[in-house]
């Protein structure tokens, strides 16, 4: 391939260096270049696209090891790449556990050959994410893990998350928190309201969620800690975020589309693919989530891209696992709800998938200055069409959103020297 590329005619948005404008990108060896050092030039031309930093996921189930019938690294990152992410950061919560340095390294390393994209790989907060002994959490980080998590569930004893902080806040990394009182959560299979009541369905409550976000925000304080908050799904889980950041705390929250764009009536129409931890709450809820988002609470939207397959999801209500598959719909569906709605400009909703992402993981990525690695998301803010889940690159199916139409689609990504354009793309 030509090691050579020129992006013209595209509006440019890069948040981190506070640009939007008509500009062309310079691509040599796959980082970003100064246009006038270009010489045999390939153009690509892009007028009335947005070309902006390659999207970051922080949130991501991947399934390798152990559980490849739902999804693998090559399928998964081929939906990340598909759905305008660059770089994904892949849950731990696979079988068995990322739960140590070797096994941390051996998944960088088969990403590193499979993956269209680039993979980042967190590591777990507990052995075998028992929420017991603590893991080696320096050693995770040397072998590459930017964060650690036991997403999926979190340590149900306050002392085991709090030396786990400690030995995080002493390794530099931060604590990404899937926010869940085992004991209050269970048996419901979704948010605790009028809905569940009319569905016979055993409901969460929101201090199921709650109270891990204030025990956490307090032990962040008290050892120092970086503490990121998982997929929040409750007002007041916003409030208590907003309170910790308003004292100055080290505290992010990120929120997923479905908790931005669903509620517990979703639960009717969509069945099993409305089941997903933690569940979708009231329309109060989504309201906050949002203003959330405007005014700065939560710093990123995440996919929590959760594939399982047909046989595990016909299970029904009470035995089917919790999740959807979100890489392929996240970003048209928040063109379509949060920009073209005007809840958010569109430099906004990018610093959600590049800055803020950014800031978390506390890696230099998400930016187009030159020098950088020429990750690039490439949209077409105004194009019509409607979300075919048969269509996803993902080996999972499970997904409300199938026929939803949505203004504002993907129409590629640059992974460094590598480009994924979709197939409708005319030059
Ligand atoms: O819905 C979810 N699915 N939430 C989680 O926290 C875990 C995830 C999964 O691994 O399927
Ligand atoms: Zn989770």
């Amino acid at each position: 391939m030509n090691d050579e590329l020129l992006l013209v005619g595209a509006r440019v948005i890069d948040p981190l260096n506070a640009f939007d404008g008509l500009r062309d990108i310079g691509i040599r060896d796959g980082v970003i270049v100064d246009p006038a050092t270009l010489h045999a030039v390939e153009r690509l031309n892009l007028k009335g696209k947005v070309v902006a930093p390659g999207f970051i996921d922080l949130h991501v189930h991947l399934r390798y090891p152990g559980q490849t019938h739902k999804e693998d690294i090559r399928s998964g990152t081929a939906a990340a790449a598909a759905g305008g992410f660059t770089t994904v950061l892949a849950m731990p919560n696979t079988v068995p556990a990322v739960d140590n340095p070797a096994l941390l390294a051996d998944v960088l390393r088969k990403a590193a050959t499979e993956g269209a994209v680039h993979v980042l790989q967190a590591g777990a907060l507990t052995v075998g994410r028992q929420g017991e002994e603590v893991t080696d959490i320096a050693g995770l980080k040397a072998a590459g893990a930017p964060v650690v998590t036991d997403d999926g569930s979190t340590p149900q004893q306050a002392a085991v998350m709090r030396q786990a902080m400690i030995a995080a806040a002493a390794a530099g990394i931060a604590v990404i928190d899937h926010c869940e009182d085992t004991n209050l959560a269970r048996p419901g299979v979704m948010h605790d309201g009028a809905v569940a009541r009319e569905l016979g369905l055993p409901g969460q409550p929101r201090s199921a969620e709650e109270v891990i976000v204030a025990r956490d925000i307090v032990l962040a304080a008290e050892t120092g800690c970086r503490l990121h908050l998982q997929h929040l799904s409750s007002a007041g889980s916003v409030a208590m975020l907003r309170l910790a950041q308003q004292q100055g705390l080290p505290v992010t929250g990120e929120v997923c589309p479905h908790h931005l764009f669903l509620t517990d009536e979703a639960c009717r129409t969509f069945g099993v693919n409305a089941k997903m931890a933690p569940p979708l709450r009231e329309e109060a809820d989504r309201q906050a989530l949002i203003e959330g988002l405007r005014d700065g609470t939560l710093c990123a939207i995440a996919s929590d891209h959760a594939p399982h397959s047909a046989e595990e999801k016909a299970a029904g209500w009470n035995k089917a696992p919790f999740g959807i598959v979100g890489l392929e719909a996240a970003v048209p569906l928040c063109l379509t709800e949060l920009y073209h709605r005007g809840v958010l400009t569109l430099s906004q909703l990018i610093a959600l998938f590049t800055v803020g992402p950014r800031k978390v993981l506390g890696l230099p990525i998400g930016s187009l200055a030159l020098g950088a690695t020429a990750d690039v998301t490439i949209l077409d803010p105004d194009a019509e069409h409607s979300i075919s889940v048969e269509s996803f690159a993902s080996r999972s199916r499970n997904c409300p959103y199938e026929g939803w139409k949505c203004r504002g689609k993907v129409v590629g990504t640059l992974v460094g020297n590598t480009r994924f354009l979709s197939a409708d793309y005319a030059d």
